[in-house]
């Protein structure tokens, strides 16, 4: 396994894979990796030649006031972890290679991102959509592999990949999670115990929305309001709950079942200091 920092290295180095002939699969990520981070990277061996995976906290996605200095780095962990499962690069570059002075072009999907975390993050899927079309174009993979944990951000590279023709097969791999159902996530390492006992609630209210869901409930706002109740239990504040049309984000009030009646139940919640979001699937 290569540590590499260089642009033009990293391209020289799957260049030469690719035109033996070789594919490339890409896992972009910012590090402090976990078995979330472990499962893409798995699939991604299992499927391609070649495995990259990006490790770069990537600056153009953190608001102001959020957590970019305080985000959690341990790359000689992260080596071990992915050397373990056979990675062949990890591509480490600086910020300043990735957006060097008089950088000025950014990649923006709309729509998409005007609801969920996009109404509490202005500017971060920019940032995202950015550093991933960014890291396609250094990486040029045949496919690259994203978690569900992260739904929208899955949704918003999806529609990018196919909008601007990228040629990249994206998929996306179900949700890990810890024993009592918290959502693996390097932003977990900032919970204190007592946080860390009441954060399996998040998940439980995704539960609870399922059930109800699933035992005939159709009024969203009253599933919502009993997602309520059990999170402000343990929230210090609640940015959303949200049950929306998969497709396009769209809320939905009423819901439908069939074979159309698939929904997407997504929360972000403040446990004290450490936002989490977390989401499930459901079919009505
Ligand atoms: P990061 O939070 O490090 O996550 C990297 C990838 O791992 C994302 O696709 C995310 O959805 C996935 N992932 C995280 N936790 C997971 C879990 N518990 N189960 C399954 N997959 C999980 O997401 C980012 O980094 C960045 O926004 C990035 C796409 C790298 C752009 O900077």
């Amino acid at each position: 396994m290569k540590i590499i920092r260089s642009i033009s290295t990293l391209k020289n180095e799957l260049g030469r894979g690719k035109k033996k002939g070789r594919s490339v699969g890409l896992v972009p990520t910012m590090g402090y990796l976990h078995e979330g981070h472990l499962s893409l990277i798995r699939r991604a061996r299992k499927e391609n030649d070649l495995v990259a995976v990006s490790i770069f906290v990537n600056p153009a996605q953190f608001g102001p006031n959020e957590d970019y200095k305080e985000y959690p780095r341990d790359l000689r962990n992260d080596a071990a972890l992915c050397k373990r499962a056979g990675v062949d690069f990890i591509f480490y570059p600086a910020v300043k290679a990735m957006y060097p002075n008089g950088y000025s072009t950014y990649v923006k999907v709309e729509g998409l991102t005007g609801n969920l975390c996009g109404k509490f993050r202005p500017s971060h899927f920019c940032g995202v959509t950015t550093v991933v079309a960014k890291l396609f174009n250094i990486a040029k993979p045949d496919a690259a592999y994203f978690g569900q944990k992260d739904a929208q951000q899955a949704i918003v590279i999806k529609r990018m990949a196919e909008d601007l023709d990228m040629g990249i097969t994206i998929n996306i791999m179900p949700t890990v999670r810890e024993k009592d159902g918290l959502a693996m996530s390097s932003r977990n390492a900032y919970l204190s115990p007592d946080e860390r006992r009441a954060a399996p609630t998040v998940y439980r209210a995704l539960q609870l929305a399922r059930d109800l869901i699933k035992s005939g409930n159709r009024d969203t706002a009253k599933i919502k309001s009993e997602m309520k109740k059990m999170l402000s239990v343990v929230a210090a504040k609640i940015d959303y709950i949200s049950i929306v049309n998969p497709e396009d984000l769209k809320e939905v009030k009423k819901i439908k079942g069939g074979a159309k009646g698939k929904l997407l139940v997504a929360v972000a919640v403040w446990i004290g200091e450490t936002r989490l979001i977390d989401n499930i699937e459901v079919k009505a």
